[in-house]
C-alpha cells in the first residue's frame, strides 16, 4: 500500500514531475523501425507526455522534434519528409533531424531568420528494432550490453502494444511470478510445434515438462529477490516432489522493463514506457539464443490480435477483451483466449486508469513489486540531488552490464542453488552467435 502523496509521485511523468526527470534520465522506446520504414517516414510520438514526430531523412538518419512548429504552431506531423528535413505544411518551414531550421521560404531572399530558429528536438537512436529517445538533461547514458542490444538483427524482433493504464501498474504485472498460475493458466497443454514465439508454452528446461502444466499444478511459489546493478533478479521456485524443483528467474530492469524467458530459445526483455500518464506502451525485444528469429511469422501472428496505426489490442475494454464464457470454463482461467498480452492487459486496465494503491493489500507472493518500489523512490531521490540512478552510470560501468540472466527449467532439489547460472553459462556456450557474460 502507499500513501496518496506517494502514490502520486511514482504515476505522475511530465516534464516537471519528479518521476518524469527520473525517467528522462535514460533512453526511452519512442517508435518501432518499422513505423518509420515505407514512402512516407514521419510519425506522431505522444512519449512521457510530450507530443512529438519522428521522421527519417533521405539520408535515412532519423529525428525527433516537437510536433507544434515554432513559426505560428502548425501541426508537423502533418509534414512533407523532403529536401533533408521535415518541411511545416503551413508556410513550408523546413527542420532538419537536430531541429535546425534550414529553410524558411516565405521570408525574404536575403533573410536569416532560419539560422535563429530551432524545433525542440532530442536525440534518438535505432537499437534492437526500436527507435530509441533520450529526452533529459546533458548527455545520455551509455546502452548496457544486455543480450537484446548485443545480438545480430537476425536474432532479434521487436514489437509493441497499447495499454490504456498507468506505466507504473503495467510494469509490476511483469514482476509479479505468482500471477502466472492464473491469469495465464491454460487447461490443456499445447503441442510444442504450435508454441513458436509464444509465452509460457515451451516445455521448461532439463524436462518435458510444459511450463503451462507446471503453472497450473504448482501455484505457490516461493519468491526470492535480490539488487543487482541493473535493478532486481527474481527467482520463483516451485517444488515439484522430493527430487525435482522448478526454477524461474526472471529480472526487473531499470527504469521500467522486464527480462524474463520465453522459451528455451528465446528471451523478452519489455519496457513500460508512459505514452501519459493513463496511456502506455509495452515495447518489446524478443531475443533468440539459437537461430535467426521468422520475424514476419511473429508479426503476422501478433497482428492477428494488434491493430494499426497504433498497435491497439482489438480485445479489449470496449468488447469485453474478447470473454467467453465457455472458453472460461474448458480452455483458459480467464476466458479470453489464449494471447496472454490481452490477459495482462485485462488485468491492469481493471485496475483503472491509475491504480489507488492506497486501497490495496499487498501479500507475500507481492516481494519484487515492494523490492521495486523501494528502488524507484531512492532513484527519484537520487535525481533530485543530481546523483546517478541505476543504470545512468554513477558508480557501475553501465556498458559492461550483461545478461540479465534468465531462466525456467526444473533441477535436482538438492542442486537449486547453483542451477540458474550453471544452465545460463550452458544457454550462452552454444548459442548460435557471441555471447558476453
Ligand atoms: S506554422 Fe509552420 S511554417 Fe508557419
Ligand atoms: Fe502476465
Amino acid at each position: 500500500m502507499l500513501s496518496a502523496d506517494r502514490n502520486q509521485l511514482v504515476t505522475r511523468t511530465g516534464p516537471v514531475t519528479a518521476c518524469g526527470r527520473f525517467m528522462r534520465c535514460y533512453w526511452q522506446p519512442a517508435a518501432l523501425i518499422v513505423e518509420l520504414d515505407g514512402p512516407r517516414p514521419v510519425k506522431a510520438v505522444h512519449l512521457l507526455g510530450e507530443h512529438l514526430v519522428a521522421f527519417r531523412d533521405h539520408a535515412g538518419r532519423f529525428g525527433l522534434v516537437e510536433r507544434a512548429c515554432p513559426h505560428r504552431g502548425a501541426d508537423l506531423a502533418y509534414g512533407r519528409c523532403e529536401d533533408g528535413g521535415l518541411r511545416c505544411t503551413f508556410h513550408g518551414w523546413l527542420f532538419d533531424v537536430t531541429g535546425r531550421c534550414i529553410e524558411t521560404p516565405a521570408e525574404p531572399e536575403d533573410s536569416t531568420l532560419h539560422l535563429k530558429v530551432r524545433v525542440r528536438s532530442y536525440p534518438v537512436v535505432a537499437r534492437g528494432g526500436i527507435l530509441w529517445a533520450y529526452m533529459g538533461e546533458g548527455d545520455p547514458p551509455p546502452f548496457p550490453a544486455f543480450d537484446c542490444f548485443q545480438a545480430p538483427e537476425t536474432h532479434t524482433f521487436a514489437f509493441k502494444g497499447l495499454w490504456e493504464c498507468n506505466w507504473l501498474q503495467a510494469l509490476e504485472v511483469g514482476i509479479d511470478p505468482a500471477h502466472a498460475s492464473f491469469l495465464h493458466r491454460f487447461f490443456e497443454d499445447e503441442d510444442r510445434a504450435a508454441a513458436y514465439g509464444k509465452q509460457f508454452r515451451d516445455a521448461s528446461l532439463d524436462s518435458d515438462t510444459p511450463m503451462t502444466q507446471l503453472l497450473r499444478e504448482k501455484a505457490r511459489p516461493i519468491i526470492g529477490v535480490e539488487p543487482t546493478d541493473y535493478g532486481i533478479r527474481i527467482t520463483s521456485t516451485r517444488k515439484l516432489d522430493e527430487q525435482r524443483t522448478h526454477v524461474r528467474v526472471t529480472n526487473q530492469v531499470f527504469p521500467h522493463g522486464i527480462t524474463i524467458p520465453l522459451s528455451q530459445e528465446m528471451t523478452i526483455t519489455q519496457w513500460h514506457v508512459p505514452v501519459d500518464d493513463e496511456t502506455c506502451y509495452w515495447y518489446t525485444i524478443f531475443t533468440s539464443f539459437t537461430g535467426p528469429v521468422d520475424k514476419e511469422r511473429m508479426r503476422a501472428d501478433r497482428l492477428k490480435i494488434y491493430e494499426l496505426p497504433e498497435y491497439r489490442s482489438k480485445k479489449n475494454r470496449s468488447n469485453d477483451y474478447g470473454f467467453d464464457a465457455h472458453d472460461q470454463a474448458t480452455r483458459t482461467y480467464t476466458g479470453m483466449g489464449e494471447d496472454i498480452n490481452v490477459h495482462d492487459q485485462w488485468a491492469v486496465e481493471g485496475q483503472g486508469r491509475i491504480h489507488d494503491r492506497t486501497r490495496e493489500t499487498l501479500g507475500t507472493t507481492d516481494r519484487a513489486i515492494g523490492a521495486y518500489r523501494r528502488l524507484l523512490f531512492r532513484a527519484i531521490e537520487q535525481v533530485e540531488k543530481d546523483e546517478a540512478p541505476l543504470l545512468c552510470g554513477g558508480a557501475s560501468d553501465v556498458e559492461q552490464i550483461t545478461g540479465p540472466v534468465t531462466v525456467d527449467g526444473i533441477c535436482e532439489t538438492a542442486k537449486v542453488e547453483g542451477y540458474a547460472a550453471e544452465a545460463d553459462a550452458r544457454r550462452r556456450a552454444s548459442s548460435g552467435w557471441k555471447v558476453r557474460r
